[in-house]
């Protein structure tokens, strides 16, 4: 975090740099400048690194007295494979998820369950520890962590 902060101050830290493309390659991807990284991420970390990370999460969620309630009465394996498949697909690995479910429209998907401020804030705490307890690369937890901490406000749908 601090790192990021520090990135859009002009600072980047060495550990940070090579996920950074060069100039002319920030241009041509516009806004989504780790594009080409993202999606080597499945290269590196493989199905085994998917499937730790969600499980890990998973794992924490029915105790949970945020995200418990959420997931009462639902299917919670086959939300662990949907998330799973989700990911694998969405950093370059098999499109298994898309086959399955069609286009991922992730805040319609979210529009059903009652998501403030404080459920983005845990469900991204469950997801830092999860992050914490796998082995990967530094720079994949980063990636991983940009997207999580971007996508999970954006699944906010209540004020609270
Ligand atoms: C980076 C952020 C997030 C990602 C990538 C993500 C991804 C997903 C995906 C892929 C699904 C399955 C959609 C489907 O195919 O049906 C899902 C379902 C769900 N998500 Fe999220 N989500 C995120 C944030 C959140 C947050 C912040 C909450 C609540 C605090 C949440 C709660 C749920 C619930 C309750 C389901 C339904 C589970 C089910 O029965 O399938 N998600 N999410």
């Amino acid at each position: 975090m601090l790192a990021l902060i520090a990135s859009k101050q002009g600072f980047r830290p060495p550990y940070l740099q090579s996920i950074y493309l060069p100039q002319a390659k920030q241009l041509q991807f516009g806004h989504n400048i780790n594009w080409m990284e993202e999606q080597d991420i499945y290269s590196i970390i493989g199905e085994a690194g998917f499937e730790d990370l969600v499980a890990h999460f998973y794992r924490h969620v029915p105790a949970d007295d945020i995200l418990g309630p959420l997931y009462r009465g639902r299917d919670l394996a086959g939300a662990e494979k949907r998330l799973r498949e989700f990911l694998i697909y969405r950093f370059g690995g098999p499109a298994r998820y898309i086959e399955e479910r069609g286009h991922p429209r992730l805040r319609m998907r979210h529009a059903p369950f009652a998501i403030d401020h404080p459920a983005r804030d845990r469900w991204l705490r469950l997801i830092a520890s999860a992050l914490e307890e796998t082995n990967m690369p530094a720079e994949a937890k980063e990636i991983l962590w940009t997207y999580f901490e971007s996508t999970a406000t954006a699944m906010i749908n209540q004020a609270g």
